[in-house]
């Protein structure tokens, strides 16, 4: 598959996500975070053309669209009632993907053109939207779930301490790829004091354990700011979590009510509940310097189950270069964002790298996050 072939089927699956709800939910907001479906579909279809007309060939949009469709532009409150119909949105799909391929080759002698550097770009973003898009999903199941009794149960399981251990040591951080995004660069030798950090993430039925041992109602594994969180808020399992009537747990995904297998990694909690968990289990989360290193050097396993919060607020590294906008990286090392990293099940393979740096504040609980532990020495 060429990286336009890969664009093309990123806005065939945006469409095919956005057409899985009833046409009114697809304007609608369920989630004061996020964006109407039909919002992300726009939004690609604005990007591709901002940077292909607008930066590559010089031209400039209507303003209403940028205003619409930016990120920045209109109040994320605002946008279902401007986002256009979905037939609307198909058809300029239909045009847009048609007169690419022509452009892309007038304007092939573009910096940003080289080695496939902005398709590939353009690859990269359509796929976080594309697990945004997954996000509200799984809002609207959370609020519209129906009632559903497991096959199988989900039973606790003591918390597992399988960990790696990595001696004192210098280690190598971050990209210098062309693809890579600008807060992976530079590559970079760091020094790192000896650690242990699980094998696997931690699993639903560790996860059950904490939440039975009454992790929840227990002062000592919060913070002053994490325990008022989950107390104003009533926090008390992950995010899609329920019991049926039998006290059976369960939890809503993307795709409605399933049943929990033990041995999966956890997901749903925001870095306030993973922070807590591993203090409930005398370890602690690695930081990204550590998960990184023990990633690339082969150790980890189970990446991929969830993105795995970790200690470290989200900042760039020495020699950091915004590129190629500031908008991408720079708004968010405002030191509230931590980082996240490895992916979860709806990451397209395309992010998929030991490298990759994802961010959120820390209260968040709907970006399919779980947690790995780790420990000095
Ligand atoms: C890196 C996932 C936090 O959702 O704002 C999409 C990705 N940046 N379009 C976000 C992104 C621009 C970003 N996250
Ligand atoms: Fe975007």
């Amino acid at each position: 598959m060429t990286s336009v072939e890969h664009l093309q089927k990123l806005r065939l699956r945006a469409v095919a996500l956005a057409e899985s709800l009833p046409a009114p939910a697809q304007t609608m907001s369920h989630h004061a975070d996020l964006s109407p479906l039909l919002w992300h579909v726009g939004h690609m279809l604005y990007i591709e053309q901002h940077w292909l007309l607008e930066r590559v060939g010089g031209l400039s949009l209507p303003a209403e669209q940028g205003y619409l469709f930016r990120a920045d532009g209109m109040p994320r409150r605002l946008r279902s009632r401007f986002v256009p119909p979905l037939d609307v949105l198909k058809g300029a799909i239909a045009s847009w993907s048609a007169d690419m391929p022509s452009l892309l080759a007038q304007h092939a002698a573009h910096a940003l053109l080289q080695d496939g550097y902005l398709v590939h770009f353009l690859v990269q973003h359509h796929s976080q939207h594309i697990e945004i898009m997954q996000q509200i999903l799984l809002a609207y199941a959370v609020q519209h779930a129906a009632p559903y009794h497991p096959e199988t149960a989900l039973t606790p399981r003591p918390v597992a301490t399988v960990g790696i251990s990595r001696p004192t040591g210098f280690a190598t951080m971050g990209a210098d790829l062309p693809r890579a995004y600008d807060n992976e660069r530079p590559a970079h030798q760091i020094s790192l004091s000896a650690f242990r950090i699980g094998l696997q993430p931690v699993c639903n039925a560790a996860y059950l354990t904490f939440i039975l041992d009454g992790g929840y109602q227990n002062r000592r594994w919060w913070t002053s700011e994490s325990w008022q969180w989950q107390r104003n808020l009533g926090v008390t399992a992950p995010l899609g979590w329920r019991q049926d009537p039998d006290g059976h747990w369960y939890a809503v995904g993307p795709g409605g009510p399933h049943d929990l297998q033990g041995e999966a990694a956890v997901q749903g909690v925001s870095a306030y509940e993973a922070a807590a968990f591993a203090r409930y289990a005398g370890w602690r989360l690695p930081t990204e310097q550590e998960w990184e290193c023990a990633a690339r050097e082969g150790q980890l396993e189970g990446i991929g189950g969830a993105w795995e919060w970790c200690a470290s607020t989200f900042h760039p590294y020495g020699g950091f270069r915004a590129f190629p906008y500031r908008g991408y990286s720079m708004p968010w090392f405002d030191g509230m964002h931590r980082t996240l990293r490895g992916h979860s099940p709806y990451t397209d393979p395309s992010l998929r790298r030991p490298t990759f740096r994802n961010f959120y504040t820390p209260e968040k609980r709907h970006v399919f996050a779980g947690l790995r532990l780790c420990i000095d020495g």
